[in-house]
């Protein structure tokens, strides 16, 4: 139950990735729509900006190479002999017969649709496309320019019947002054045509009504055959056209914006549309109306759209992939996790179990240890009380009560050194460390033990050549080293020799720097069934031993912060080693 409360941590752990990886990605994708999206934008304006700017300059190439035909013909006019005396003497009929042929050529095969012989006052001569109108005044703005400032000047201009014309005014001198003056015009509808074919752009002429009189203008439509509708907009008229009409969707709004610099794109049924505008102006420098350029971007934008499209899915589906991945990744991880946070609680219960039995191990100890006290001084006890009520019963035979009162003062004896070694074990507590100079500790120990030890072992002390001072409590040293060399002879047969020995080791456990003291003995070893109880304490295998001995040292070499091991020695007997740490050390004399 508890594991599946645990289990429920890692699975946040994954919604927390997931979850700001799939924004980022949306994000990601987002921005490269978004990005995708102002690239095409820029693509489709900088291509009408630069088709704005070829129609620009092919309007100008046109109408200027146009202009120098025109003034070429006038030339070739002014230096004809005939013309010029036909003009001088006001002969229209002269005029007609010897400019006629000329202009009907240029009609044909130059677009030339006008050509004018006006007075020196402006008044029209001849009009050769119309010979019925004259007598009328001119008053153009290329005419009375051309006046004003005595040469040649050209222009567009627009027509009552809403034609556009490219007219070009000449004042011809004679000998006696200022003739008259010279006006050729074409109509420039063809131009939108040839741009079209050039640049592949649509155009539309668009005339502001201002200009124009409705009447005139129905007139006009009639007259050269061509379709239109007043009413289509508000202020302007359209009077050339490269298509058949112009798009429904196209209204007043979009060409106000146009006219104010921008460009605009519109669907119109299949199509999409981007148009921008160029002013028109007329020969006096006003603004007559536009020019309206339009551009089908319809298969642009498809293909650009296509390829945004595939690029998307290309992204959603590796994003896809890699958060699926990265699921995989993170699900993977998530049982890792599982798995240690599992192991983790193991662990805490193993730890907690480990604690319980550590307790019961200690109580259990705590029993064997009373019952090993209960039973050492219970038999010498009960003896006693056996012996004195032998010594009781017996009282009349004072040497048998003598020989029972001499076993009762042995029991008692038994009792006291029992008594005496329990005191000895429990005196290690007390601790006084002070830097010791080891030789002297274990040569004394040395000493003490020929002195009290009846099977005479012989002894050899190995010490290192640099005398060791460490800081520990010389008396438990002692002690321990006393028990060290009294349980080696105790196992010694033959009185084979004991050695003891200072040596710098590192620690068994860290390998931390320090020093080992140790006993070895050429004795029986150890059985390796008890070796792992030897240092419990009341252990022994000894019929007399109290199993105290081993535990003191142990105590001892704890208290200094070290250890002790013991180890079966591959020729027999067994070496005990005490390590204490070097930190103990202050110095060497
Ligand atoms: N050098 C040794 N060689 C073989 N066995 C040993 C050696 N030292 C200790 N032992 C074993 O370890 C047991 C425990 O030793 P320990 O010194 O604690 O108690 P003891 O010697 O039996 O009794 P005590 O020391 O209290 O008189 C011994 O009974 C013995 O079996
Ligand atoms: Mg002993």
């Amino acid at each position: 139950m508890k594991s599946a409360s645990l289990g429920k941590k890692p699975r946040r752990v994954k919604a927390a990735f997931i979850g700001p990886f799939a924004i980022v990605l949306t994000f990601i994708l987002g921005a490269f729509a978004a990005t995708a999206y102002f690239v095409e934008v820029q693509v489709r304006d900088r291509d009408l900006a630069e088709r704005m700017t070829a129609v620009e300059k092919l309007v100008d190439q046109k109408l200027g190479k146009d202009t120098n035909l025109m003034q070429a013909v006038l030339r070739t006019m002014m230096d004809n002999r005939a013309i010029e005396v036909a003009f001088a003497s006001l002969d229209r009929e002269a005029l007609i017969r010897e400019a006629g042929p000329l202009f009907e050529t240029l009609r044909a095969d130059h677009r030339i649709t006008h050509l004018y012989f006006n007075g020196p006052d402006l008044v029209n001569l001849l009009r050769l496309h119309s010979p019925g109108e004259f007598g009328d005044l001119i008053n153009r703005s290329t005419m009375t320019k051309a006046r004003d400032q005595g040469k040649s000047m050209h222009g567009l201009e627009l027509g009552p019947l809403g034609t556009l014309t490219l007219r070009l005014v000449t004042p011809w001198r004679g000998r006696n002054g200022i003739l008259g003056y010279l006006e050729i015009g074409e109509e420039i509808e063809y131009l939108v045509e040839e741009i079209r074919d050039s640049l592949s752009v649509d155009l539309f002429v668009l005339v502001d009504k201002h200009f124009l009189l409705p009447q005139q203008w129905h007139q006009g439509l009639a007259l050269l055959n061509r379709q239109g509708n007043w009413d289509r907009f508000g202020s302007h008229v359209t009077v050339a056209q490269t298509t058949r009409q112009v798009p429904s969707a196209l209204n007043d709004s979009i060409l106000a914006s146009l006219r104010a610099g921008g460009t605009e794109v519109f669907k119109d049924g299949n199509r999409v549309l981007h148009l921008a505008m160029l002013p028109l102006d007329d020969a006096g420098g006003r603004r007559i109306g536009d020019l309206v350029v339009m551009r089908d971007i319809t298969a642009l934008q498809k293909t650009f759209q296509k390829s945004v499209t595939a690029v998307s899915l290309l992204s959603l589906l590796s994003g896809a992939g890699v958060l699926g991945l990265f699921y995989f990744a993170l699900d993977r991880v998530e049982r890792d996790y599982q798995r240690q946070h599992d192991l983790e609680h193991q662990l805490l219960r193993l730890g907690t179990e480990h604690q319980r039995i550590l307790q019961i191990e200690k109580l259990s100890a705590l029993g064997t240890m009373v019952g090993e006290i209960a039973h050492q001084l219970n038999n010498p006890l009960v003896g006693v009380v056996n012996l004195a009520q032998l010594a009781a019963r017996e009282a009349d035979d004072p040497a048998r009560t003598r020989e029972l009162l001499t076993e009762i003062h042995r029991a008692g004896e038994d009792c006291h050194a029992f008594i005496q070694s329990m005191l000895r074990f429990s005196k290690v507590s007390g601790f006084e460390s002070m830097p010791t100079p080891m030789t002297q500790v274990i040569e004394e120990t040395v000493l003490l033990f020929r002195q009290t030890e009846s099977r005479h072992c012989p002894v050899e002390i190995r010490l290192p050549e640099q005398p060791a001072v460490l800081t520990v409590d010389p008396i438990l040293i002692r002690h321990a080293l006393f028990n060290l060399l009294l349980n080696a002879a105790q196992a010694s047969v033959d009185e084979g020799v004991i050695v003891i020995a200072l040596d710098r080791a590192a620690s068994p456990d860290s390998g931390a720097p320090g020093w080992e003291i140790s006993v070895t003995d050429h004795g029986k070893g150890i059985d390796p069934d008890v070796m792992d109880k030897i240092f419990l304490p009341f252990f022994t295998t000894r019929s007399d031993g109290t199993g105290l001995g081993l535990p003191v040292v142990q105590h001892v070499a704890l208290l200094h912060g070290g250890t002790v091991t013991a180890s079966n020695q591959p020729d027999g007997g067994t070496k005990f080693a005490i390590w204490l740490p070097d930190r103990e050390q202050i110095g060497s004399n």
